[in-house]
């Protein structure tokens, strides 16, 4: 049976550390020049209904690096859901490539292509949520931290799309998760209660408290894809939430900073942070 990668929540830690192992092994064979051709004469098929640097540039240089073929669709090239259906195109898309990934705005058309589609579909990022971003994340923490389990990560602002995957992931890690957000920006207490069991996850109004205990800060842009008519309201929502270096003076001095990107400088993330 095909698998799909829509949420990390579908899968269980030991999964989740097999696919960090695997892509931390195949990054040192990569480095050696020793990556097998894994994919060799597969096709990927990449939708976007947003915007897109690195989640394009890494699928489709990993799939030239294992010998496959990713093809790029923007919204204008196909009219997902208006010039076609959800089934036409992942019925077609099924019958000429071997995977789907997609990016939306609505989650729940990643999920409908991926009961529609007989080939694996990945989340490359929803309004709800951004698994291989994090997955990725994680990867750098365990290179640069060692050990997930037990480690604290802060993250400072939108309780957004990549806030909440977090929040999963670090639960399937048993790394401890605060959310310091203004009020209005939190994690909802559905989404909290559907944590799985076991899950450290607060939230919490103050930054400078949130980092005292921080192994990890992360922040992402307080105005994501399609709130672009919310940033007069979010900017002034979001003052005094910044990263820059009177906040990480309150946090551990081995704590690292992670951002998603695209970074706003001055907004988020001040440049020296
Ligand atoms: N929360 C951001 C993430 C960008 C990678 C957005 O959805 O726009």
């Amino acid at each position: 049976m095909k698998k799909d990668f829509i949420t990390i929540a579908d899968f269980t830690p030991a999964e989740l550390s097999a696919l960090l192992g695997r892509a931390i092994a195949d990054k040192a064979l990569f480095a050696e020049g020793k990556l097998p051709a894994s994919l060799e004469r597969k096709t990927l098929a990449m939708i976007f209904e947003k915007p897109s640097l690195r989640t394009r540039v890494s699928f489709e240089a990993a799939m030239t690096h294992l010998g496959g073929h990713a093809i790029s669709l923007t919204q204008a090239d196909i009219g997902l859901g208006t010039r076609e259906p959800v089934q036409d195109v992942a019925r077609v898309l099924s019958g000429m490539c071997d995977g789907i990934i997609a990016r939306t705005f609505s989650h729940e058309l990643v999920q409908q292509l991926g009961q529609l589609g007989s080939v694996p579909v990945v989340n490359a990022l929803t309004d709800y949520s951004h698994p291989c971003q994090v997955m990725a994340d994680l990867m750098t923490v365990t290179e640069r931290l060692g050990e997930l389990a037990g480690k604290t990560l802060v993250f400072v602002g939108d309780g957004n799309n990549v806030a909440r995957s977090l929040a999963v992931a670090c639960a399937k890690f048993e790394m401890k998760f605060i959310l310091a957000a203004p009020a209005g920006y939190a994690l909802s207490e559905e989404f909290i209660a559907s944590l799985p069991a076991g899950a450290e996850c607060s939230l919490c109004s103050d930054p400078i408290e949130a980092v005292s205990s921080a192994d990890v800060i992360y922040t992402d842009t307080w105005i994501s894809m399609g709130q672009e008519e919310e940033k007069a309201k979010r900017l002034k929502d979001f003052d005094g939430f910044q990263i820059n270096s009177d906040l990480l003076a309150s946090a551990p001095a081995e704590a690292i900073v992670l951002h998603c990107l695209p970074a706003y400088r001055g907004y988020e993330i001040s440049d020296e942070a």
